[in-house]
């Protein structure tokens, strides 16, 4: 067995080679995904992938954990990631080094992310000097839409492009081994990845970024409904499980399936 990639090698490609990460849910995409990607995340986005909910928000601590303990089932390779949920860090870094503690313990993985700027420093501080490997978030962060309404890209007024900065930076002083730099204008994310210490990975962001991530499930094309600017779909699964359902309904009203073949027969 190939010991996995650990936060601080992912630390240390910055300036090497461009850093490959998608997300990850399930035992059986993280086998198939695991030897071409250096950093696996087990996203809270699977609350909108998976579950169908409107938004992150309420995803759960339980929810992250049975993922997490599924996708460490697949992998032997990649870096593993996974998101503190909303409501389970923000309110002192007491409680998110407890929440911290309980996703490494019950799943085995390498580190943690959260999202947030310089309101997380402290506590982005306070969870690397305690053993918790943390993997920033800053620019875009889905988890505030209840205060910011919507999902546009950030950074277009010097107000909103210094607030990014700032985040950046801190959470690179406070001591991530990287930060997500999501849905920013592109000159932004280039100038945060050229003046910071620690790895960019961008979603949203630009080709400048020290690493890439997407949503697996959007980059397969397993939707069909809405593919933001971000997305390039390097597959199209969705009409092939369609047609598979589809194939499958023929013929079982048409007794073409199950065959012969797929039949038990008592021994003669
Ligand atoms: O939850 C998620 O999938 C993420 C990535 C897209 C960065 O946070
Ligand atoms: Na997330």
């Amino acid at each position: 067995q190939t010991k996995r990639m650990t936060p601080a090698a992912i630390e240390a490609m910055k300036g090497t080679r461009p850093i490959v990460s998608l997300t990850a849910y399930t035992t059986p995409i993280a086998r198939l995904l695991d030897p071409h990607c250096d950093l696996l995340l087990v996203g809270d986005s699977l609350g909108m992938v998976l579950y169908g909910m409107e938004t992150t928000v309420g995803v759960t601590l339980d929810m992250m954990i049975a993922h997490g303990q599924g996708v460490m089932r697949g992998v032997k390779h990649a870096c593993v990631i996974v998101d503190l949920p909303f409501g389970s860090y923000q309110e002192s870094k007491e409680q998110a080094f407890r929440n911290a503690a309980r996703i490494l313990k019950e799943t085995g993985c390498d580190g943690v992310k959260l999202e947030g700027g310089e309101e997380m420093a402290d506590t982005i501080a306070f969870l690397t000097a305690r053993g918790v490997p943390v993997f920033g978030h800053v620019g875009l962060m889905p988890q505030q839409v209840n205060a910011t309404g919507g999902y546009r890209s950030l950074g277009r007024s010097d107000k909103e492009a210094d607030k990014i900065r700032r985040d950046a930076k801190a959470v690179a002083d406070a001591g991530a081994f990287a930060v997500v730099v999501e849905g920013t204008i592109e000159p932004l994310a280039r100038e945060i990845t050229a003046s910071i210490g620690i790895p960019t990975i961008g979603i949203g962001a630009s080709p400048a970024c020290d690493g890439q991530i997407l949503v697996s499930d959007d980059m397969l094309g397993l939707f069909n409904d809405f593919k933001p600017r971000f997305v390039k779909h390097f597959a199209e699964l969705a009409p092939v499980i369609s047609k598979a359902a589809e194939t499958y309904a023929e013929e079982v009203k048409a007794r073409t399936f199950p065959g012969p073949e797929h039949t038990f027969q008592p021994k003669k």
